[in-house]
């Protein structure tokens, strides 16, 4: 399926035309999440309008491994963007404690995402336009564009942004995730970066479950490290994999001690869609071998399972 009827490079060069005319000279924002629409967003506005475009990427304390640094590594690195890092581990967490329901954590974190935007924004001075990676699935789920609404689509972590931006620019709007990868290659966008797996707006909130604590999300970390790292290794063709902590502590023995630990679980799908997905079916032997390094490594883990559930009835995140 494709909404394109001109070759890549002219879709590229057309979207720098017009983003240029839309802001006319006026600051622009973009909101990085280190996703691939986004971060393919980003570079186009780049190419258009330079030193005027500023990145804000907002590091929830919620994100992968090294993720936060990988990102503004290579935007501020490679492509010399202005990019405001936000550190906002500790709101964040300070306004998850004690909360468990899964809509709670998730309604809070797009809530606390808008204020942090909204605050950092500010402090910029006048912003013209917001750019936008919204793509072509995104509108179809909304219900625009003639498509039966699936879920709303909003904007930048859930909810309208109270900022009065003279335009709002969704310059992949036509565009499918495939053609979006095409065009991130076509930007120079490194392929480990295009290739990425889809990372859910609320991150790891939704992959650990029960009350959310630096301690627990670091275990998560790591161990989620650690089982993609194998996968990569292993070649295997897998279209999401990630740890999740499922809040289930159970006895083991340590050094010859007692100890009562977190479990972790490993969930890996092969999916066409994500609408639906299988269990990926994983070697026994790299089962093995994840477990190994994972209950070795990770202080806090002494026992591994593994999600084969298919899509429906479980979703692939487990909140
Ligand atoms: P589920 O869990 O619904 O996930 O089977 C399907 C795909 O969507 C991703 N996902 C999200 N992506 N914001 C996102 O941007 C979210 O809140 C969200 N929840 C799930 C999930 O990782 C999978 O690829």
């Amino acid at each position: 399926m494709t909404n394109l009827k001109v070759p890549m490079e002219t879709f590229i060069h057309d979207a720098c035309e017009s983003i240029r005319a839309e802001a006319a000279g006026r600051p622009v924002l973009c909101a990085l999440s280190g996703g691939v629409d986004s971060a393919v967003c980003a570079v186009l506005a780049h190419r258009a309008v330079g030193e005027k475009l500023t990145c804000l990427f907002v590091d929830t304390g919620l994100m992968r491994k090294n993720e936060g640094d990988q990102v503004t590594g290579l935007f501020r690195g490679t492509y010399a963007l202005n990019l405001i890092r936000v550190d906002a581990e500790e709101r964040f967490l300070a306004r998850l404690k004690g909360v468990t329901d899964p809509e709670r954590k998730r309604k809070i974190i797009g809530e606390e995402f808008i204020r942090v935007f909204e605050e950092e924004a500010g402090k910029l001075g006048e912003i013209g336009c917001l750019i936008q990676g919204t793509i072509y699935p995104d509108i179809m789920e909304s219900g625009e564009d003639g498509h039966k609404a699936v879920k709303a689509h909003h904007n930048v972590g859930g909810m309208p942004l109270n900022i009065d931006f003279k335009a709002v620019i969704e310059p992949l709007r036509l565009l499918f995730k495939e053609e979006v990868r095409e065009c991130g290659r076509k930007l120079g966008l490194p392929e480990a970066f295009v290739t990425r797996q889809p990372f859910p707006g609320p991150g790891l909130a939704v992959r650990c479950i029960g009350e959310l604590t630096k301690p627990r999300l670091d275990i998560l970390r790591e161990a989620d490290a650690i089982f993609r790292e194998e996968i990569e290794k292993s070649g295997l063709e897998i279209q999401q994999y990630f740890a999740v902590l499922p809040g289930v502590r159970s006895v083991g023995v340590r050094g010859g001690e007692r100890c009562y630990e977190e479990a972790v679980v490993l969930r890996a799908v092969t999916t066409r869609d994500f609408v639906t997905a299988g269990a990926a079916r994983l070697p026994h032997e790299l089962a093995e071998a994840v477990t190994e390094r994972i209950t070795g490594e990770v202080n806090g883990i002494n026992r591994v399972l593994i999600d084969v559930t298919p899509k429906p009835p479980a979703t692939v995140e487990w909140e």
